[in-house]
């Protein structure tokens, strides 16, 4: 096998027939599959098996009842089943025209490089498959954000964020890519300083169905970012602000209401604690919960009485600084906080997600 064409799908029942059609014929020249890795909730899986059957490439699919990683997970699993080392990425609505395959191909077999990127951005590319104004706002925003936090690794990369991209999986080390939401070739790029060629391409609209995109695919992404950049402390440390900031606005709340302010200061010290919670399971922690020893409850219980414990022990702790260090109470408290919050961290690590 010289090529294996990766197509995650969640939901695209109505385009996968042309899809394998239209790249059945673009690599007709090629030993190539297509392997599918399938999240779908409707019967895209049955499509797909049916079309295996008669495709004049061989066909698979991978359907996975228990999805983890979303977008990027699919993908890495793709190569991981893939029949080829060299394997390109696509979408499976048809936004990235299968007719470009063999230009990534042509251009990888030169031999200079491990990547080849399909790029919005760069020659005659073009963007405008992009639904609407916003979308494209939010895609050049994201990718100069990107590529500021990057500027060595993505210095040959105009569009980071592209599905579209052909591999040589040798050159990457699966195990350390921790896929999460959509950008898994931002994951490739940022782990390793690899050897990239871009080629432009036309994103055209979808053949049907709607995008997959959400705003919870905007936060995954901006956690994905620091997390790539800062390791997983920098998310918990936004999320931790978030949460102070929270707090503080719900304490501020409660005394307007009438409420007394150390009864404010307790219901919004637990409402944050829960809140705070729930987001570091999704965006901080999200690739050490499937492997944790514990259950949901459990870490709940666990956070939430180290948190609560914390509270308790940093208030005695701020009086000894103040009385005894003489230190200014503000920064006492400061202190304490930047304490408790390597603490809470480390304690988040190594006991609540330990495997
Ligand atoms: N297996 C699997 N699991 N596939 C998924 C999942 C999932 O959870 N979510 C989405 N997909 C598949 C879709 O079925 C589609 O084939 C592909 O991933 C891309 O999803 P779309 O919903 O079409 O996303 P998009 O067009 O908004 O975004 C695309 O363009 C962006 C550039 O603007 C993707 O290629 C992004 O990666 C890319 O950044
Ligand atoms: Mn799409």
């Amino acid at each position: 096998m010289q090529l294996s064409i990766v197509v995650p799908t969640y939901n695209e029942a109505p385009n996968v027939p042309e899809l394998v059609r239209r790249v059945a014929l673009a690599v007709r020249d090629v030993e190539a599959e297509i392997v599918f890795v399938d999240d779908s909730s409707d019967d895209t899986p049955r499509v797909i098996a049916e079309i295996a059957k008669t495709a004049p490439i061989p066909v698979r699919l991978i359907h996975r009842e228990h999805a983890t990683g979303g977008l990027g997970g699919a993908v890495v699993a793709g190569f991981t089943a893939a029949e080829s080392d060299v394997c390109v990425v696509m979408d499976g609505d048809l936004q990235h025209p299968p007719e470009d395959i063999p230009a990534l191909l042509h251009r990888y077999r030169r031999g200079d490089v491990d990547l080849v990127v399909a790029s919005r951005y760069v020659g005659d590319g073009d963007a405008s498959g992009l639904a609407d104004r916003s979308r494209v706002l939010v895609s050049r925003g994201s990718t100069m954000l990107t590529k500021a936090m990057f500027p060595i690794k993505l210095k040959d990369v105009t569009d980071p964020m592209t599905g579209f991209f052909l591999v040589d999986r040798r050159t990457i080390d699966l195990d350390t890519l921790r896929p999460r939401g959509f950008k898994i070739l931002l994951e490739i790029l940022a782990r390793k300083v690899m050897r990239v060629a871009e080629m432009p391409f036309r994103f055209a609209d979808r053949h049907a169905g709607e995008s997959k995109a959400s705003f919870a695919q905007g936060l995954h992404f901006l956690a994905q970012l620091t997390a790539l950049r800062f390791g997983k402390m920098s998310a918990f440390a936004i999320i931790g602000g978030l949460g102070a900031i929270a707090n503080l606005l719900i304490m501020w709340g409660l005394i307007h209401l009438g409420v007394e302010y150390i009864v404010a200061a307790i219901v919004s010290a637990e409402i944050t604690i829960v809140a705070n919670f729930l987001l570091q399971e999704r965006f901080v922690f999200q690739d050490m919960r499937g492997s944790a020893s514990s259950g949901v409850w459990s870490r709940f219980m666990k956070a939430g009485l180290f948190n609560n414990l914390e509270l308790v022990v940093r208030i005695p702790v701020i009086a000894l600084l103040v009385n005894t260090w003489h230190i200014q109470s503000v920064i006492a408290a400061g202190i304490t906080l930047a304490v408790a919050f390597v603490v809470r961290f480390v304690f988040n690590s190594l006991v609540v997600y330990r495997p």
